[in-house]
């Protein structure tokens, strides 16, 4: 029977959701797979702040992640703590050490993807799981490592980012962008620095990722143009609304009908009423995939907040647990890159 024990690096919105399923409500389930998981230690920056998840006696807070990385006990981390510099050190550093590691940090991964690749490279026997980082709680990332392997996919569009598609559902019916935006972050959406979110950094970020794995293809940020909704008013959604269309933040990747290039993009989009991703309102999310075998498939579900995200955390620890987890990004392939798309700001 397989023993993991994790070190939890963040305590906050997700951190909490997946303490709470491993620790408390999933317990048995784990017991009843034959794996002894245990949340050894838990990162978190203040110490003193009151936590709203409990923390058992056999976990330890701590306010340095290197404590969590210099336990030669811990063998899984779990980073849920964001950003770029730290998270880095705390992925590379778990990774050098032979920890499997388990993150929902989008941001990071699309940044240093090729690095990461091949430090993983160097330590195969380390794991990698980031299903919760692309599309909070839709299991998309496992569905496109496996189901997808022997399809080829043309073309990848949705919504991924629970935050915007919140406030683009509610400013529609007239409400204010910063109040909305407030409301989003006292959800537990938002990103610690939500211009991530409304800049559509975010969706850049999951879009790169899932580009790499429906097409085997690196696709760096500064190839993807991007723009968020912050530019988006009252009066676009009228326009809109005379189209009998809405408007939906969208992340595209698609290939030239070829098949030689692609382009990668993220904008705000007029999509026609009657379209499926027209009716995804709230945080949810939807990625809709075309490809040659199933010709066109959406995946829709939770994008953002404490129990879809952690959900897809602890799914990726079960598959862990179950020596289930294969290579992170399956396909390696070239291709040039068509620098823009967004002339097409209109889908059918
Ligand atoms: P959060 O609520 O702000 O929690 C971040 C946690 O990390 C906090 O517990 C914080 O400690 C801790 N932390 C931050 N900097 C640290 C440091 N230098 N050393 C030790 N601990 C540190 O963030 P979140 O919403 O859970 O998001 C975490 C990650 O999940 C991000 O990468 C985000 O992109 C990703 N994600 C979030 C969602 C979502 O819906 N929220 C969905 C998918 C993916 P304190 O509590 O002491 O401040
Ligand atoms: N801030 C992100 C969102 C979290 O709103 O979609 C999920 O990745």
């Amino acid at each position: 029977s397989s023993s993991l024990i994790v070190g939890l690096v963040g305590g906050g919105t997700v951190g909490g959701g997946v303490y709470d399923i491993v620790e408390h409500t999933h317990k048995d389930f784990f017991r009843s797979l034959g794996a002894h998981v245990q949340v050894k230690r838990i990162a978190v920056r203040n110490l003193t702040k009151q936590r709203d998840f409990s923390v058992a006696a056999h976990t330890e807070l701590v306010g340095d992640w290197r404590l969590v990385l210099d336990d030669p006990e811990i063998n899984t981390v779990i980073e849920v703590m964001g950003g770029i510099t730290e998270a880095k050190e705390v992925v590379f550093g778990a990774i050098a050490k032979g920890k499997h590691v388990i993150t929902a940090n989008k941001a990071l991964l699309a940044a240093y993807l090729p690095e990461i690749v091949d430090l993983l490279k160097k330590h195969p026997q380390v794991k990698l799981g980031y299903e919760a980082a692309v599309c909070g709680g839709i299991p998309i990332i496992h569905t496109l490592q496996n189901d997808y392997l022997g399809d080829q996919v043309s073309q990848i569009l949705g919504i991924m980012n629970g935050t915007t598609n919140f406030m683009l559902t509610k400013m529609e019916s007239g409400a204010d962008y910063g109040q909305v935006l407030a409301e989003a972050q006292a959800l537990g959406y938002a990103e610690a620095d939500p211009t991530a979110d409304v800049e559509g950094h975010d969706v850049q970020a999951k879009i790169a990722l899932l580009a790499k794995l429906a097409f085997g293809v690196h696709v760096p940020s500064d190839q993807i143009p991007t723009k968020g909704i912050s530019s988006v008013a009252s009066v676009d959604f009228e326009y809109a609304r005379l189209l009998n269309a809405t408007i939906k933040l969208l992340g595209m990747a698609q290939l030239s009908p070829d098949g030689k290039k692609l382009s990668v993009a993220v904008s705000p989009f007029i999509v026609p009423r009657e379209h499926p991703i027209a009716g995804t309102n709230g945080s949810t999310n939807i990625v809709n995939i075309s490809s040659r075998n199933l010709v066109s498939s959406s995946y829709i579900g939770p994008g953002a907040g404490r129990y879809p995200t952690a959900n897809s955390i602890v799914s990726d620890l079960v598959r862990l647990a179950r020596g289930l987890v294969g290579p992170p990004f399956p396909v390696d392939r070239a291709m040039p890159l068509e620098p823009d798309y967004t002339s097409r700001f209109y889908i059918r």
